[in-house]
């Protein structure tokens, strides 16, 4: 299957877009394609009406519609959606055909606090079901995650290894239809 893996912050050095690349190549390990959408890709101008669609959006577009299921790794800000993916996701929804309509999506977080980014989850869970994706009842989320991952984005403790291939399995198995 083609799986989007789209997420992380502007930061060059985020957590997020560490633990996205671990997600990723457990993707492939598990004989899936990627495509990862991060940085630059999710810098977009402010979405408004009339403004002509930017390139990326249109690569995300695409690479959306081809694909079997996404993989959002995200920031948690003041518990809620960063704004530069709310954004990304805005300029998403309003490509027609929307690229969102029933694409089955797992939420991953990571976190230096206690609470691995789960407030986070919760409003992406908000706004995806409201774009008419499948979102997968399990997400992944990273506490401590300056200190659980390490550089390659691949969780120091065994415990959490196990628990993020349980949810991949789950969606990449049973989760995503056909
Ligand atoms: C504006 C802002 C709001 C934040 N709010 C939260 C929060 O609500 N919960 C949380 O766990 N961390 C919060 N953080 C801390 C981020 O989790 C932390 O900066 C993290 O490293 C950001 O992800 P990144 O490493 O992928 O850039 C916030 C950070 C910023 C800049």
């Amino acid at each position: 299957m083609k799986i989007v893996c789209l997420g992380g912050s502007l930061r060059t050095e985020s957590l997020n877009r560490r633990l996205m690349h671990y997600l990723a190549r457990q993707c492939e390990t598990a004989g899936h394609s990627t495509v990862v959408f991060q940085g630059e890709d999710l810098r977009q101008p402010l979405y408004e009406d009339g403004l002509p669609t930017p390139a990326p959006v249109e690569a995300m577009t695409t690479a959306l519609r081809e694909a079997q299921g996404v993989v959002i790794v995200s920031p948690e800000y003041n518990a809620g959606i960063p704004g530069h993916l709310k954004n990304a996701v805005d300029w998403l929804s309003v490509q027609r055909p929307s690229p969102w309509t029933g694409l089955p999506v797992l939420i991953a977080a990571a976190s230096p606090g206690a609470f691995g980014g789960a407030r986070g989850v919760i409003a992406w869970r908000a706004t995806l079901a409201n774009l008419g994706c499948w979102v997968a009842p399990g997400a992944i989320t990273v506490p401590l995650a300056d200190h659980s991952l390490a550089a390659d984005g691949t969780p120091t403790e065994a415990r959490t290894q196990a628990e993020i291939q349980r949810a991949l399995q789950s969606f990449l198995g049973e989760g995503i239809p056909g």
